[in-house]
C-alpha cells in the first residue's frame, strides 16, 4: 500500500491532549503529525515530545495558535481545550471549514442536538460545507455510560431499565480541577457553587442519556435532571497539593436520571471521591440492563479516565476519516478499536 501518510494536527496538550500524542508517539505508525498547538507560553517553541514527555522522538514544534496548526495542513484534528461548547465551539467550526475532520473529549460536542441545537446546526452545516466530520467522544461520555451502554442491550430482549454506577478516586488530580468538579468547599459553598454554574461536577450525563435513549429509539419525557450530594470530610484528606481540611467536600454523588413513558428508565450515579475505598466506594464501572434477559457488566478496576480518554480520540481516527461529513456521534460511527498501522487500515 502507497497510501500517504494521514496528517494530523493537536489543539490543546493538556492530560488529554498530551496522553494522546504520547499514545501516537509511541505506539501507532502511518501518520505524520503536523502540528501542535497550546496556551501554554512555557510550551511554545519546544518540541513535542518533550513537552508532551513521549519516550520516543517525533512531531512537530510546539506552536500557540489552532491557525498555525490548520496552516500546515492536518486531515484530522485531535482538539482537546475545554468541557463546553462556548468554549470550543468556534475553534471546531473553523476546523470543520477549512475541511479538517475533529475528534474532541469536548463532553458537550458528544450529544448537542437538543440542549445545543443552534450551535449543533451551525457546526453540522460548516462540516458539512467543508467536507469535514465532527465527533466528540472520550470515556464518559463517548464509551462507558453511551455506546458501552447501548452495546449491552444489544444482547437484550426487553430493556425495563439501564443503571450505572462508576466511583473514582480522584486524590490523583490537580487543584483548578478539584475546585472546577466541587472539591475543597463548605457544604455552603458547593450549594452556592452549583445554584451559580460555578461548580460543574461531572459535565456529560445528559449527553450519555440522549445518546442510549436515541440508539434504543426511545424518546425521553424531558431534559435529563441531575442531583448533587456532597461528602464532607470528617478528618482532613490528602491530595497531591496538600490537604482539603476537615468540613470542607471531599467528594459528591452525581445522580442523573431520565423518564420514557412517565418511568424512571436511566439512572447513573457517578462518585468522585479523594478517599472513596475508606468511604465504602469500591473504584469500579458497572451497568445492568434490567429486563427479561438482563445484562450486568462490572469493569474492575474502572476505567482511568486520561488513557481511557486518550485512547478513545486516537482509535475515532479511522472511522472519523471514513465517516460522511457533517456533526456525527457515537452511535453514528463504527466502535472505534486500536489500531495500529493507519496507512494500511481498512478504512482509510
Ligand atoms: N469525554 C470524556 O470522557 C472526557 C474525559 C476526560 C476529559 N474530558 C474533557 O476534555 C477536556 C480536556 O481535558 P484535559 O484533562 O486535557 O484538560 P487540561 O489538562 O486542562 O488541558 C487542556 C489544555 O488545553 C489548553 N487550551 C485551552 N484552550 C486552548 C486553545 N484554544 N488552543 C490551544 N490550547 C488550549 C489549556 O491551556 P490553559 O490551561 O492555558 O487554558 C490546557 O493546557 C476537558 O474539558 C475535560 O473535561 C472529557
Amino acid at each position: 500500500m502507497n497510501r500517504p501518510p494521514v496528517r494530523i494536527g493537536l489543539c490543546g496538550l493538556g492530560s488529554i491532549g498530551g496522553a494522546a500524542a504520547r499514545l501516537l508517539l509511541e505506539h501507532r505508525t502511518g501518520f505524520e503529525i503536523v502540528g501542535a498547538a497550546t496556551k501554554e507560553p512555557d510550551a511554545v517553541g519546544r518540541p513535542l515530545h518533550e513537552v508532551v514527555g513521549s519516550a520516543a522522538r517525533g512531531g512537530p514544534v510546539v506552536v500557540g495558535d489552532l491557525a498555525d496548526v490548520l496552516a500546515a495542513g492536518p486531515e484530522i484534528m485531535l482538539y482537546a481545550t475545554g468541557s463546553f461548547l462556548r468554549d470550543t465551539e468556534d475553534d471546531v467550526v473553523a476546523c470543520a471549514q477549512a475541511g479538517v475532520d475533529v475528534v474532541s473529549p469536548c463532553e458537550e460536542l458528544a450529544f448537542p442536538f437538543t440542549r445545543h441545537a443552534p450551535v449543533a446546526a451551525r457546526i453540522d452545516a460548516a462540516a458539512r460545507e467543508g467536507g469535514a466530520t465532527v465527533l466528540g467522544t472520550g470515556v464518559n461520555p463517548g464509551f462507558l455510560f453511551d455506546s458501552l451502554l447501548a452495546a449491552a442491550t444489544g444482547v437484550s430482549w426487553d430493556v425495563r431499565a439501564i443503571r450505572g454506577h462508576r466511583a473514582v478516586d480522584v486524590s490523583g488530580f490537580g487543584e483548578n480541577i478539584h475546585r472546577r468538579l466541587g472539591i475543597g468547599y463548605t457544604p455552603e459553598e458547593f450549594e452556592e457553587g452549583h445554584q451559580a454554574g460555578t461548580i460543574a461536577g461531572h459535565v456529560g450525563f445528559p449527553e450519555s442519556i440522549e445518546l442510549v435513549c436515541e440508539r434504543l429509539g426511545l424518546l425521553l419525557d424531558g431534559p435529563v435532571t441531575e442531583r448533587f450530594e456532597p461528602f464532607v470530610a470528617q478528618t482532613a484528606a490528602p491530595t497531591r497539593y496538600g490537604h482539603v481540611p476537615a468540613g470542607r467536600t471531599e467528594g459528591f454523588r452525581q445522580r442523573a436520571t431520565g423518564h420514557v413513558g412517565g418511568q424512571l428508565f436511566v439512572r447513573l450515579d457517578l462518585v468522585l471521591h479523594l478517599r472513596p475505598r475508606s468511604a465504602g466506594f469500591e473504584t469500579v464501572d458497572s451497568i445492568s440492563v434490567e429486563g427479561l434477559h438482563p445484562v450486568n457488566l462490572t469493569l474492575s478496576p474502572g476505567m482511568d479516565a486520561i488513557p481511557a480518554t486518550s485512547a478513545q480520540l486516537v482509535n475515532s481516527i479511522p472511522g472519523v476519516l471514513q465517516a460522511a461529513p457533517g456533526l456525527r456521534t457515537v452511535k453514528d460511527l463504527p466502535v472505534a478499536a486500536a489500531w495500529h498501522d493507519l496507512q494500511s487500515h481498512p478504512f482509510r
